[in-house]
């Protein structure tokens, strides 16, 4: 019987395979985590989630300027609405969660 000795440059791209997949942006997660404190009882004014009459005009004004109020703020809510660390993805991701709710 033969052994065979295992290159450590073998057992690190093993491990590189089987690493978990980056999870993509889930814009509920974000929502729950960030937004919610402002958007789900309407905090200062903000649209509440699911309220159509409070977040139609602000859909007419079109994806990119709804982005674009939350990377720089709007209002009471700062920009990146308060959190730094949120990707762009993740922003994208929490204002079509939210939009999503009011068609
Ligand atoms: C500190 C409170 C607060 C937090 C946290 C917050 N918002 Fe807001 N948001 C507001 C307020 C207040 C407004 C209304 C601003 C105005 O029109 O004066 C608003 C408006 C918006 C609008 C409409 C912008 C427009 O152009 O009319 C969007 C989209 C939005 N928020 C998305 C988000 C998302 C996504 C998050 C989480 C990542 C979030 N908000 C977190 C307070 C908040």
């Amino acid at each position: 019987m033969r052994t065979f000795a295992i290159p450590g440059s073998l057992v690190l791209v093993f491990g590189t395979a089987v690493a978990p997949a980056v999870q993509a942006a889930d814009g509920k997660a974000v929502y729950e985590r960030t937004c919610v404190a402002c958007h789900a009882s309407g905090v200062a004014n903000a649209p509440k989630f699911g309220d159509k009459a409070a977040w139609a005009p602000r859909i007419a004004t079109g994806k990119d300027a709804l982005f674009t109020s939350v990377t720089k703020g709007k209002g009471a809510m700062p920009p990146r609405a308060g959190a730094a660390d949120l990707k762009d993805e993740d922003i994208k991701a929490a204002i079509d969660y939210m939009t999503a709710a009011v068609k």
